[in-house]
């Protein structure tokens, strides 16, 4: 039967060791996700309100606009046949470079969205204090940014939780990919691929609940 099969061959290791590699590419690419995209956004928004570093501004932009463009699935190809092709390097890592460069881009539009809706008198009374550009960015303009954008990077950490499910097309065994794997040796789709679906909408209703909980807790220090 299928359920002697599936647990005779402890297929249910292609499931947890998955969701391990899943977790690991997600976590990591969230972080690098971040990195590139609070870069990208600083750069884009001294450009905007200094008219500084133009060419860094334009190459910026020229990022978003290739990375948001073009589907992640082609950019994961492209990062692992094409730019890594004669490299060795282990795959999972260069799952976490394709999908952190391809976070960045998000992550730096919901950076520079929070910016740019702190209103500017913050930055004109920041620098009536003595403060220069620079210190009434840190100390004034980004941390009610970081603030108002808190909820919708939560919601950039889902997005990718869920995306890095595309990684099995340059084979790397994760949750999505780990599940199918079971199905074709079983011959059984059913249970296998609803168990991958049941592991990703748990942890999904788990990040929804923290993220609706962060958002009460904003708003409520916000109600004075
Ligand atoms: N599936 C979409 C694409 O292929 C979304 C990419 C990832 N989105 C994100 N916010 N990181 O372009």
């Amino acid at each position: 039967s299928f359920r002697q099969n599936f647990i005779e061959g402890d297929r249910w290791k292609y499931l947890t060791d998955g969701l391990v590699v899943t977790l690991e590419i997600t976590g990591a690419a969230v972080l690098l996700g971040l990195l590139l995209g609070f870069i990208v956004a600083i750069i884009r928004c001294t450009y905007l309100k200094t008219g500084k570093m133009k060419i860094a501004d334009a190459l910026c932009r020229l990022y978003l606009t290739v990375i948001r463009g073009t589907p992640m699935m082609v950019q994961l190809l492209i990062i692992y046949f094409v730019v890594f092709a004669s490299v060795n390097i282990s795959k999972t890592l260069v799952a976490i470079i394709a999908f952190g460069i391809n976070s960045g881009a998000y992550v730096a539009e919901i950076v520079r969205g929070g910016i740019m809706s702190i209103d500017n008198g913050q930055m004109e009374a920041g620098r009536s204090l003595g403060l220069n550009y620079r210190q009434t960015m840190t100390s004034i303009i980004m941390p009610q940014a970081l603030k108002t954008v808190l909820p919708a990077l939560a919601n950039e950490c889902i997005v990718l939780l869920k995306e890095t499910s595309v990684a099995g097309y340059i084979g790397i065994y994760d949750l999505t990919k780990g599940g199918d794997e079971i199905r074709a040796q079983t011959y059984s789709p059913f249970l296998p691929l609803i168990a991958v679906a049941v592991v990703y909408l748990v942890m999904v209703m788990f990040l929804t609940f923290l993220v609706g909980k962060l958002e009460r807790r904003l708003s409520a220090n916000d109600r004075r």
